[in-house]
């Protein structure tokens, strides 16, 4: 076995990444930018100083799965959420349920909550769960806290902000309890083939499949697929597509936004 593969069966033994369900230039890739940070010149005196330094399984994880997000990032898609999809749902459902896969620290399931809260006060008889996963239990973590700085909340505007967040004397915002209490998060990894949940009205994806290979891409397709009910919406990352041989099984609701709908 050569020094790569056999890095990789540490890496799946000791952080449970399945390297070989990710494209193996960017396994490779993220492992060089550790090499580089530990002073390691190959895959062989970088697999030695894994094992002997416990503190870098934590620091190679966060490097394999880059968590960078904000606060509606991407405003447009947002604004079809908040214009078009949760007044939909609302319309038909008194019970609305989210899934935010790949939620990282949680940025994007409290910007769905803080849409959907204002939402409520229009339709006070229907209720809203957002389960929102990761497969990284730090960022999860932090996620819970729900306490940011100001630079992941530059698309919050100040109304937004002195409602839904409590600002703290060290610069950082809290979100508060009432958007708090609409997230559900919770350890899950996409490649498991297990959804969180059924039935579920609308699942945000969204630059997380951008690592995968192409065949975990598409059997995440039709995980979504099965766990979304009829009509459910599927919200992709703007750079993210449908591979040809899953393309049937969603069809276009904003295409320009990567937005879909379950097929019939
Ligand atoms: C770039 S962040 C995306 C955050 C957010 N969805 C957004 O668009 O702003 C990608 C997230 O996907 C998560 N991820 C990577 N592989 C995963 C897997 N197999 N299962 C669940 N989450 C995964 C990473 O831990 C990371 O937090």
């Amino acid at each position: 076995m050569d020094g790569f593969a056999s890095l990789q069966k540490s890496i799946e033994r000791l952080i449970r990444i399945k390297c070989s369900n990710y494209k193996e230039d960017y396994i490779k890739r993220r492992i060089l930018s550790r090499m580089r940070l530990t002073n390691t010149t190959d895959f062989e005196a970088y697999h030695r100083y894994l094992l002997a330094n416990p503190q870098e399984l934590d620091l190679l994880k966060n490097a394999l799965t880059i968590n960078v997000t904000k606060f509606f990032r991407d405003p447009e898609v947002f604004e079809v959420i908040r214009r078009e999809i949760l007044p939909d749902l609302a319309h038909r459902k008194n019970s609305i349920r989210i899934w935010c896969a790949g939620c990282a620290s949680g940025e994007e399931p409290y910007s769905i909550a803080i849409l959907t809260y204002e939402l409520m006060a229009l339709h006070k008889d229907v209720s809203v769960t957002i389960h929102a996963t990761d497969i990284d239990t730090g960022v999860l973590q932090k996620a819970m806290a729900g306490i940011y700085e100001k630079k992941t909340l530059e698309n919050v505007d100040e109304r937004k902000l002195r409602r839904h967040f409590i600002s703290h004397e060290d610069g950082t915002f809290e979100v508060r309890p009432h958007i708090k209490s609409l997230v559900k998060f919770r350890e899950h990894d996409l490649m498991s083939g297990a959804p969180i949940s059924r039935y579920l009205d609308a699942i945000t994806c969204r630059n997380v499949t951008i690592y995968f290979t192409e065949k975990q891409k598409n059997n995440l397709t039709h995980l979504f697929h099965s766990a979304l009910a009829a009509d459910g919406y599927y919200i992709m990352g703007k750079t993210e597509y449908l591979a040809r041989e899953v393309e049937h099984l969603f069809v276009p609701y904003n295409a320009m936004q990567k937005i879909l709908r379950k097929a019939p």
